[in-house]
C-alpha cells in the first residue's frame, strides 16, 4: 500500500501552491498517496471553491471547517481538529505533513504534526520580512523551526534559515510552485477586456489594485490615506480593485465617497480572471506577497504598498518596487511608472514551471 502524505491548505494563496504539487506527486511519486486536508480558513465561493474548479484541484479528502476567528481562536481550532485527523491517519501509514506558505493554518498543522513526531515539510520556507508586526512573519519563523524538509523559492531564503540554525542539508532550493501554476494556466487566463467591459473601462490602459494586509486596512487613517492616493492616480489611469472581504468591510465603514469614481471596486476574482487582468495591466499596486512574485513572472511593474518585502528577489531581479504607504510616495511612483514603463526585470532562477516536480522527486526519495 502506498505511504500516505498529508497536504494541508487553508486560504486562497495556498491553493495555487498546492495545485501543481498534487499533480506532480501523481506522476513523480508513485509510492506516495496524497491526502488533501482543507482547514476551512477560507470558505466563501469566491475565495475558495472557484479556485479548486479553475485550478483543477481535487476536492479535499477532509475539510476541518474552522472558518474565521481571532488569531488564537482560529489557530487553536485548526490544531484541535487536525490532531483528530492525525489520530486516525497515523495508524493508516501517514508518513509526513506538507504545509505551504505562511497563514495560520500553516503554523497550526506544522505544530500538531511535529509534536506527534511526524515529519513536517514546508513549501516556501525561509522568506523573511524581518517585521514581526506581520502575523505571517511569526508563522514563517515558527513553521521553519518545526520543519524537517524546507523547500525554498529564492536563494536568500537559505541564508535566512541557516542564520536561524537550520541545518543546510534540510534545505532544498526548488523554485516557486506558484509560478508553476501561473505558467500552466497563462494561456487559459480570461482576457482583461472581458472583465473590464462590464465596469465601463473601454480602453486597454488600466491599473490593478489589491489591499488586504491588516497594517493597511485595519487602521481607518492609514486606509483613508491609501484610498486617497488611489483616487488621485485613477484620475489619469482607471484602477480595478478586487476587494478582499476583510477590506470591503473596512471601506464600507469609512462611508460613501471614500473612493473616486475611477476606482472600480469589484468582488474577489477567480484565478483566471485575476491572471488575465494582471498580465495586461500598466501597473499593479498591492500589499500581497504572491502578487509581487506573479507580476515579476509576468514582467508587469508592481508597486508594493508596504515598508518591506519577504520576497527580495522580486526587487533585486524582478519588476517590484517597495513604495511604502506615504501618499506622495505612492503618487510619485505611479506617475514615474506610467511615464517610463516601469522596471523591466528578469525571471528569477528556477521559476521555470518545474518546482513541483523537484518537490515530488525529493518527497518520493525520502518517504516513498
Ligand atoms: C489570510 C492570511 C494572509 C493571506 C490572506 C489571503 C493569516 C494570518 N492570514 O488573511 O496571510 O494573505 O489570508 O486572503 O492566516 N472572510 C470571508 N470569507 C472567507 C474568508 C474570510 O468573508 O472565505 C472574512 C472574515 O470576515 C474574516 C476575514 O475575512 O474574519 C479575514 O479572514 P482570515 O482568514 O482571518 O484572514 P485574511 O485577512 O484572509
Amino acid at each position: 500500500m502506498p505511504n500516505k502524505i498529508l497536504l494541508v491548505v487553508g486560504a486562497r494563496p495556498n491553493f495555487m501552491k498546492i495545485a501543481p504539487i498534487v499533480r506532480a506527486l501523481s506522476i513523480h511519486a508513485p509510492s506516495l498517496a496524497p491526502l488533501l486536508v482543507h482547514t476551512g480558513q477560507h470558505y466563501d465561493e469566491a475565495m475558495n471553491d472557484r479556485f479548486f474548479q479553475q485550478l483543477r484541484i481535487p476536492r479535499p479528502d477532509i475539510n476541518l471547517e474552522v472558518g474565521s476567528g481571532a488569531h488564537a481562536v482560529q489557530t487553536a481550532e485548526v490544531m484541535k481538529r487536525f490532531d483528530e485527523v492525525l489520530d486516525r491517519e497515523e495508524g493508516r501509514d501517514a508518513r509526513a505533513v506538507v504545509v505551504v506558505g505562511d497563514i495560520n493554518s500553516t503554523i497550526a498543522c506544522a505544530l500538531v504534526a511535529s509534536k506527534r513526531g511526524l515529519p513536517v515539510v514546508h513549501v516556501e520556507a525561509g522568506l523573511r520580512s524581518n517585521d514581526r508586526n506581520m502575523p505571517e512573519e511569526i508563522n514563517r519563523i515558527l513553521t521553519d523551526q518545526l520543519s524537517d524538509i524546507l523547500f525554498t523559492t529564492e536563494r536568500s531564503a537559505r541564508d535566512n534559515l541557516v542564520r536561524e540554525g537550520i541545518a543546510d542539508e534540510r534545505i532544498h532550493f526548488v523554485g516557486n510552485v506558484m509560478i508553476d501554476t501561473l505558467l500552466e494556466f497563462r494561456k487559459l487566463a480570461t482576457p482583461a477586456a472581458e472583465v473590464l467591459a462590464p465596469l465601463g473601462i473601454a480602453g486597454s490602459a488600466y491599473g490593478l489594485v489589491t489591499l488586504h494586509r491588516p497594517s493597511n486596512v485595519d487602521d481607518p487613517a492609514v486606509l483613508r490615506r491609501l484610498l486617497d492616493s488611489l483616487s488621485e492616480i485613477a484620475a489619469s489611469l482607471p484602477l480595478v480593485f478586487p476587494v478582499h472581504p476583510r477590506t470591503r468591510s473596512r471601506i464600507e465603514a469609512l462611508g460613501a465617497g471614500a473612493l473616486g469614481a475611477d476606482v472600480k471596486l469589484v468582488s474577489p476574482l477567480g484565478y483566471l480572471e485575476m491572471l488575465g487582468l494582471m498580465a495586461e495591466a500598466r501597473l499593479v499596486l498591492t500589499d500581497s506577497g504572491g502578487i509581487q512574485e506573479e507580476t515579476t513572472a509576468l514582467g508587469v511593474p508592481c508597486l508594493t504598498l508596504r515598508e518591506n518585502t519577504e520576497r527580495p528577489i522580486t526587487v533585486e531581479q524582478g519588476t517590484n518596487t517597495i513604495v511604502g504607504t506615504d501618499g506622495d510616495a505612492i503618487r510619485r511612483a505611479a506617475s514615474d511608472t506610467l511615464a517610463n514603463g516601469g522596471r523591466r526585470g528578469r525571471i528569477p532562477e528556477l521559476w521555470d514551471g518545474q518546482s513541483a516536480v523537484r518537490i515530488a522527486t525529493v518527497l518520493q526519495q525520502r518517504f516513498g
